[in-house]
């Protein structure tokens, strides 16, 4: 469904991606894990279109979208739900889910969509008219999750969907992604914790300091010695 084939990417003259190449199948859950400052994020920001890449391409449902404005390639289906959980503080919970229907292809199905989301977050319907600013951690990631799938992708990026929040919250997080999955979105997934999201993933990768260095399925990853010693501290 996606593919990234030999991308290098820049911030000025520092390269923060070297020749990174890896693919997500139709269906899937796969998950970069990394150190800080491996290029994860960066990763993200290519295939949404926020960065360009020097070289190198993105391929996604067999079209190159790779240098396309951010806007047209949510508007083939690809959806980032970015670091930090981020929603417009200062807009409702309505605002917000309704920003994220802003592709023509979300428009159309504001709706259902709408319902969908209630359905996978019912405390978003009690909150409709809240600001996001005065909502809890845990409620705020569900809303930045519902913005992201008001824009009906076939593929969500989530960058660290887990940062910041409770233990308890963190396993919420991980069910949240298998339940998405089972629903039928692909999804490519950025976290720290290495164990929880190797275990749900059908496969891997570790990215170190701009490079892949590392692939395999999650059982495989989390098998792998180097991955144990340097990811799961056993
Ligand atoms: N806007 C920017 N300008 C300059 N350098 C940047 C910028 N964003 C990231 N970098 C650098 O690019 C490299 C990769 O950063 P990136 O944010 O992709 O890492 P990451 O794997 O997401 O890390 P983390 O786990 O801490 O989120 C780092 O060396 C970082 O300092
Ligand atoms: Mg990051």
């Amino acid at each position: 469904m996606l593919s990234v084939e030999g991308v290098d990417a820049f911030y000025g003259d520092l390269q923060a991606l070297w020749g990174v190449s890896f693919e997500v199948k139709e269906g899937e859950i796969v998950t970069i894990v990394g150190p800080n400052g491996a290029g994860k994020t960066t990763t993200m920001r290519v295939i949404t279109g926020l960065l360009k890449p020097r070289r190198g391409k993105v391929v996604f449902k067999g079209e190159e979208v790779t240098g396309l404005p951010p806007n047209k390639i949510a508007e083939r289906g690809i959806s980032l739900i970015p670091e930090g959980s981020r929603v417009f503080p200062y807009m409702t919970v309505y605002e917000n889910l309704k920003i994220g229907a802003y592709t023509k292809r979300a428009r159309e199905h504001f709706n259902e969509s709408l319902e969908w989301v209630f359905t996978i977050f019912p405390v978003l319907k009690e909150r409709l008219n809240q600001k996001a600013n005065t909502m809890s951690g845990g409620e705020r990631q569900m809303l930045a999750i519902g913005r992201a799938l008001m824009t009906r992708p076939d593929i969500l990026l989530m960058d660290e969907p887990s940062l910041g929040l409770a233990p308890k919250l963190v396993m919420r997080t991980f069910d949240i992604v298998k339940r998405l999955n089972r629903e039928g979105l692909t999804i490519l997934l950025v976290e720290q914790n290495t164990r929880f999201a190797l275990k749900l993933s059908h496969r891997g990768y570790v990215m170190e300091t701009g490079k892949i260095v590392l692939s395999g399925t999650g059982e495989e990853l989390l098998n792998n010695e180097y991955v144990k010693k340097s990811y799961l501290g056993i």
